[in-house]
């Protein structure tokens, strides 16, 4: 049996609407979700049968079974068993605590590379039903590229790739948003303007299914893109964490399409048309800032997420 290296994109928001509850105690989304070239790596080496090992430097991620990554290996053990075990190492580059989807993405890689390690020939939708067990963000991480994607955020319809524009992202090295604490928060909050019948449910979805951001993605039209960016979560966690507010202002000002916060946050990100523009707007407001907390990267959009090495 054959180890595997894989890289693992980071994902981020271009829109994310919530709708409502769902019986199942999650949230009843519409987002479009975008898979960007900031990347892990994941390495993974056939072992024992039934052993599951995590190792990963960084001191915030856990290497035993809080892991998604740990999980994801224990899933595919127990729908496949006489199989080999796994040693997995994580290089991480994706902040965590984020709203980049970096532990989401670790464990599609993880389920992805289980798969070609143990010859097993999944398709898509099997390797994203294995997924969706493991956490909302799961599924679209395996495929990853441009999706719209509805119901708890796993219900995937592909868009048309984005690969020409960039993204500069920022994020507070000592700052991690819970996602769980999001949108319970923005339940508490505005969880009375809630579709409250299937109705209503199915018709806001329609909205975005066939309404102008969708359109301008088939079009490729980037201002309209960057002007229609929309993050429901902004409205909890920003009051909450003044300086995100403060760097989202920042990119705001600068010549960019647009800028929102990335999931649950507390990452920012700003749209551009060109690297060479992102890294102009990198420059900038690392200067302005001069934070030694604020960790800034310029990243393009990518049509992949697991891609082997
Ligand atoms: O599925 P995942 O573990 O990534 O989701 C983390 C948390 O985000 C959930 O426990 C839930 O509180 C919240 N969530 C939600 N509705 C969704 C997705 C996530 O309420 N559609």
């Amino acid at each position: 049996m054959q180890s595997y290296s894989l890289s693992a994109s980071a994902k981020i928001n271009l829109y994310l609407e919530i709708i409502g509850n769902r019986a199942d105690g999650y949230h009843e989304l519409a987002m479009v979700l975008q898979s960007v070239d900031l990347a892990d790596r994941v390495d993974l080496r056939p072992t024992v049968r039934d052993f599951i090992q995590v190792h990963c430097q960084h001191p915030e991620v856990p290497e035993g079974p809080r892991n998604l990554a740990y999980q994801a290996a224990a899933l595919m053990m127990q729908k496949f068993p006489n199989f080999s075990g796994v040693e997995i190492t994580i290089q991480k580059q994706i902040p965590i605590g984020a709203g980049l989807a970096g532990g989401s993405s670790n464990a599609a890689a993880v389920i992805v590379g289980l798969d070609l390690m143990w010859q097993l020939g999944l398709t898509q939708s099997e390797l994203q039903e294995l997924g969706s067990e493991l956490g909302a963000d799961v599924p679209f991480c395996i495929t990853g590229g441009t999706a719209l994607a509805v119901g708890r955020g796993d219900t995937l319809s592909s868009l048309p790739p984005l690969d020409h524009l960039y993204v500069v992202l920022g994020k507070y090295r000592s700052m991690a948003v819970s996602t769980p604490w999001a949108y319970q928060t923005f339940r508490k909050r505005f969880g009375h303007s809630y579709a409250q019948n299937v109705e209503t449910l199915e018709s806001r979805r329609e909205r975005v299914h066939a309404g102008p951001m969708v359109s301008a993605i088939f079009q490729r039209d980037a201002r309209q893109i960057g002007h229609l960016l929309r993050n429901d979560l902004e409205r909890v966690v920003l009051p909450e964490y003044p300086e995100v507010t403060q760097l989202r202002d920042r990119f705001q000002q600068l010549d960019v399409l647009g800028t929102m916060m990335s999931g649950s946050g507390p990452t920012v990100f700003a749209l551009t048309q060109s690297r060479s523009q992102a890294e102009q707007v990198r420059e900038t407001v690392g200067a302005a800032i001069a934070s030694p907390d604020l960790d800034l990267w310029v990243a393009q959009m990518s049509s992949t997420s697991i891609q082997p090495l």
